[in-house]
């Protein structure tokens, strides 16, 4: 008999001894009283095996499920805004179509290659090997950390540029705030801002996902006349008589902190340590 049949057959007989063992010593435990501890300890452990298989299964079964999920909620804010999500939109179909996928070196301003499909900036962040760590002074937007290359979403119309999409992050009174701020191609008029993960209040910070709030952005200027980042939050409503009211959005009402982070946060990532260079590489381009 070849050596692998073999073993087959050994392990096989060696399996039917182990499921003798077990049937006899489940018959012992079935038999018992069901007011013995023994039988009571041997059944709640037994039910415990089989929850924790079952668990253990459903896990490792439904994760390419959660990635998908996640990947298309990605693709669900990326699309929002661009002002590109109605109700019934195929989100792959409508972010294939319209949505470009860029690596950009935050420094220098410039493309670099790589997987983009597959790169993640939140988590390059954390990563030393692929971050950067922001000196103090320099952290505005109290996030200690950056990723060197950042995930920048073109949004087409046919061959034209219509708006970029630009990650952003940054601290409010409570939580980190992620979101995109979506640029007109002239890489100044803001046409919307989505702030689609935070932990602020209900009701007080937690407003920045407020549709009315968000509406207000369309149409501000990111920099004032001489390239500063003049976009920032006023404590109420913008006094539109003001001559720089078109860098000025309303304040959330009992969120000033949450506000100032979203200020800061709107400073740091337009700035000269945050997207500046590549947006003035776009504007030279036209
Ligand atoms: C339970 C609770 C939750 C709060 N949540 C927030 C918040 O999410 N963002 C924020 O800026 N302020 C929040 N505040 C208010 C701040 O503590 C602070 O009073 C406020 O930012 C001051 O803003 P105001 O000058 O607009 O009132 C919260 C206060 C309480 C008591």
């Amino acid at each position: 008999m070849p050596n692998s049949e073999n073993k087959t057959n050994n392990f096989n007989e060696q399996l039917s001894n182990y499921y003798q063992q077990f049937r006899v010593y489940a018959d012992r435990i079935l038999a018992l009283s069901n007011d013995s501890l023994e039988k009571t300890v041997n059944v709640a452990l037994a039910l415990c095996l089989v929850c924790a298989v079952l668990v253990s299964i459903a896990t490792v079964a439904l994760r390419p499920l959660q990635a998908h999920n996640k990947a298309l909620d990605m693709k669900k804010n990326i699309l929002d805004v661009a002002g590109l999500l109605d109700e019934g939109t195929d989100i792959d179909q409508a972010f294939k179509e319209r949505i470009e996928a860029k690596l950009v070196d935050i420094t220098t301003g410039e493309y670099v290659d790589g997987n983009v499909d597959e790169y993640d900036q939140r988590k390059a962040a954390k990563d030393p090997a692929q971050n950067e760590v922001i000196p103090p002074e320099k952290d505005i937007a109290s996030i200690r950390t950056k990723a060197k290359v950042a995930k920048v979403f073109l949004v087409k119309n046919g061959d034209k540029l219509q708006s970029i999409i630009l990650p952003i992050n940054g601290y409010g009174l409570w939580s980190t705030m992620y979101g995109f701020l979506a640029l007109e191609a002239d890489g100044q008029t803001v046409q919307s801002i989505n702030l689609y993960d935070q932990g602020e209040t209900p009701g007080l910070g937690g407003e920045v996902v407020n549709p009315n709030w968000r509406a207000l952005w369309k149409g501000k200027k990111v920099y004032g006349d001489s390239g500063e980042v003049a976009l920032t939050l006023v404590k109420g409503t913008v006094d539109n008589s003001r001559p720089d009211a078109a860098t000025k959005v309303d304040g959330l009402a009992g969120a000033t902190l949450t506000s100032r982070g979203v200020s800061n946060l709107i400073l740091y990532w337009m700035g000269p340590e945050g997207f500046a260079p590549y947006l003035n590489k776009i504007k030279a381009n036209g």
